[in-house]
């Protein structure tokens, strides 16, 4: 059991949010894969408040670029504000989204506010944010585990979403996760390979 948490921490330190990616295509079936392993998150009273769409049509794609990139210019231009702006400046990130093009899959997930285990079920739901966080944090894995990089990404606000995916307005657009293989130059930016020591973000009582 420790050799395999051991293996398992070593693997998930060599995960990197991607900001240049190839257009290597990735088969469907990888994808699907992935987001069924995401499926299996747990989620207040099992509701599963989730509807992933996963784009691969280049047309798609393109509206999800210029639509996002209409947002980022306004967030960048100042709707941020100055301490988001100056949280960002280490990551070297601007209105520019090239990678939403360029990636072979963009994976949107949508958080549901109302529904049920069975199709059709319009109950509430609870704990939406925590249990669609942990679908995507086991997404972000899977792809991971199965060789893919990706990035996590929230173009800001996200609702064009809706409309160019086609869901309806009960769900809230999530997380936009262009996933693909890196840019033979992409690069990590320095400041995101400095993570806290485990001293000082555990306490073992
Ligand atoms: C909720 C959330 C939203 C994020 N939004 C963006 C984004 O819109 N654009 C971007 O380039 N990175 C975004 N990131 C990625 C973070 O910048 C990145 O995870 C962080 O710098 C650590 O780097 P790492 O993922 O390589 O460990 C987001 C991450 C999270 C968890």
């Amino acid at each position: 059991m420790a050799d395999r948490a051991e293996q398992f921490l070593m693997q998930m330190r060599r995960r990197h949010s991607v900001r240049s990616f190839s257009d290597r295509p990735v088969s469907a079936a990888l994808i699907k894969t992935c987001i069924a392993a995401a499926a299996t998150a747990p989620s207040g009273a099992n509701h599963q408040p989730w509807h992933f769409c996963a784009i691969g049509s280049p047309d798609i794609k393109r509206q999800v670029r210029l639509a996002a990139e209409e947002e980022e210019r306004a967030f960048y231009a100042g709707r941020a504000g100055a301490e988001w702006l100056d949280a960002l400046a280490p990551l070297g990130t601007d209105a520019n989204k090239p990678f939403l093009e360029i990636a072979p899959w963009l994976i949107v997930v949508f958080a549901q506010r109302r529904g049920g285990v069975e199709p059709g079920d319009q109950k509430k739901n609870y704990y939406i944010n925590e249990s669609v966080g942990i679908a995507c944090g086991m997404l972000i894995t899977a792809l991971h585990q199965a060789g893919l990089a990706s990035l996590t990404h929230t173009p800001n606000p996200m609702s064009f979403l809706n409309e160019i995916c086609n869901r309806p307005e009960t769900e809230k657009p999530f997380l936009l996760i262009p996933v693909g293989y890196p840019a033979a130059d992409a690069t990590v930016p320095v400041h995101a390979l400095s993570k806290k020591p485990l001293d000082d973000i555990l306490t073992v009582l």
